[in-house]
């Protein structure tokens, strides 16, 4: 009964789906008029390099920032502002930009505190591709342990999170939630209890209606009686999905809005995750929602490339061509999620193998992780542990990759290259370096020179290839790569002075 369900309100969804809005998920306002296509809500660490950059939806308009923070400065030729600030509290600025005679001007505000929630993406174990509603109390423990013994924990991935059916079917007489004894028979707390045991963060799943998408109870009318089982639970992320819920953005930014300040109220710290998969443009109004990350696309499939994006199944070129257009709407705190990776799912997933998913190479899943870590999305892994290989453990643990991923500056890598089937992505790294990724897409291997000047970088670099860890010497003017199919190289570079 609850697949039957989960399947109609998932053809309805997809049904309702606008399809051009689908494939290209980004902004087409009026030319006209002048907006900012970009965050004007920003976090920061105290004490930490903060970069936020700026843009309108054309770009031969004039920008600037004014009225700037002590510590901040205007950088004009790179439209960012730039600097850091020394001191906790919160913080405003103006950002004006200017169009023949035309001018408008935004009030721009800056958290700096020295306790954000996710002041980098979340690292972690999510159960949904692997397990589906086949979670119990068992299994879950065994996720806590392998992350622990395969090492995966200290490089970073610390948060398990269960995703939908851990529910009872019914709430208890008073409107609370119940979790499936028959699954979880020591109870959710002493189950939270064990992973914390292990130094890892739990999570938990519901949905903004009446029921889940997979059919179970959701927490419309609950939010803060179900916020308050969390926090007694002991749980320390929520991701709050959208299945039968109305189609548009205010609702949904009510929705969120609800939950979140449930959360708040019960005085214990949550990562809440926003799962409306993209449909409602999450980059622009989440993160005032209350959301740390929030999905920009529909559930991903174990496989490279999905064909056409069809709002339903995505594989990681449907991703990438979704997140290529969201750079401008990340930072520290809030970052865009291209959901789980299917880095060693080898095809043995449920739902990330339905509609022909069939598995992916290992250099393919070795460019998921790259480009997972460049986009700084959440790094989610999602097959079942005990079944990790040596391949798997090496794309999982590189620990140069999850600090391009973890780096402090929050950027979201941006697409400076797309030609025949070659991309190019930059993301500028707290000390000054860059991490550059170039992907190739192209059904065989390729020999590929990037000119330095053609992506505005002039100076004298060192070099390293990040995914083979070796130093690559000196790069001056071209950098030249042999990719094979579906590769992604990934080199960090420092200036040299
Ligand atoms: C939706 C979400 C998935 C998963 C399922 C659970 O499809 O996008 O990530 O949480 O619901 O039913």
């Amino acid at each position: 009964m609850k697949t039957i369900t989960y399947a109609l309100i998932f053809a309805l969804s997809i049904w309702l789906l606008p399809a051009k809005e689908m494939q290209h998920p980004v902004e087409t306002q009026s030319q006209n008029n002048i907006t900012f296509n970009c965050l004007t809500n920003h976090y920061a660490l105290l004490s930490t390099r903060i970069v936020h950059r700026y843009r309108t939806n054309n770009k031969n308009d004039k920008i600037r920032a004014t009225k700037l923070p002590k510590g901040l400065r205007w950088n004009a030729s790179k439209k960012q502002v730039e600097g850091k600030i020394e001191q906790t509290g919160n913080f405003t600025y103006q950002i004006t930009a200017q169009r023949a005679g035309k001018k408008i001007t935004k009030d721009v505000t800056l958290k700096v505190s020295d306790n954000l929630i996710s002041p980098t993406p979340l690292m972690g174990w999510m159960s949904w591709n692997i397990f589906q509603d086949k979670i119990s109390e068992q299994n879950i423990k065994k996720v806590a342990d392998l992350l622990v013994s395969t090492g995966l924990r200290d490089a970073g991935f610390d948060y398990v999170l269960i995703d939908d059916h851990w529910h009872a079917n019914l709430r208890d007489a008073d409107g609370k939630p119940l979790e499936d004894l028959r699954k979880f028979p020591s109870g959710m707390k002493s189950l939270v209890d064990y992973i914390h045991s292990k130094g890892l963060k739990a999570g938990i799943y519901s949905d903004a209606a009446p029921q889940t998408c997979g059919g179970e109870f959701g927490s419309l009318g609950y939010e803060s009686i179900d916020a308050q089982q969390y926090a007694e639970w002991g749980f320390d992320f929520l991701k709050y999905d959208y299945c039968g819920a109305p189609n548009n953005m205010e609702t949904a930014k009510e929705r969120y809005k609800t939950m979140s300040e449930a959360l708040n109220a019960t005085g214990k710290n949550f990562y809440f995750n926003i799962c409306e998969w993209g449909e409602r443009k999450p980059w622009l109004w989440a993160a005032n929602a209350g959301g740390h990350s929030w999905r920009v696309s529909f559930d991903s499939r174990d496989t490279w490339d999905h064909g056409k994006y069809d709002g339903s199944h995505c594989g990681v070129i449907q991703s990438i061509d979704i997140m290529k257009n969201l750079d401008y709407y990340a930072g520290p705190n809030q970052f865009n999620d291209a959901d789980m990776m299917c880095v060693g799912l080898y095809g043995k997933g449920k739902p990330s193998s339905a509609s022909g998913a069939r598995g992916m190479t290992d250099t393919e899943y070795q460019s998921q992780f790259s480009l997972w870590c460049m986009f700084a999305t959440p790094l989610l892994i999602s097959f079942d542990l005990s079944t990790i290989n040596k391949a798997t453990l090496d794309i999982l643990t590189n620990g140069e990759l999850i600090a391009i991923n973890q780096d402090r500056l929050g950027q979201q890598a941006r697409c400076v290259y797309s030609h025949e089937g070659h991309e190019v992505y930059l993301k500028d790294l707290e000390n000054g370096d860059i991490a550059i990724a170039i992907l190739n897409r192209n059904n065989t291997k390729s020999d590929f020179n990037l000119k330095l000047a053609d992506i505005n970088l002039k100076s004298r670099y060192k070099i390293r290839d990040i995914v083979a860890k070796s130093d690559a010497g000196i790069l001056s003017k071209t950098l030249k790569a042999s990719i094979s199919s579906h590769e992604a190289k990934v080199y960090r570079i420092s200036k040299l002075k």
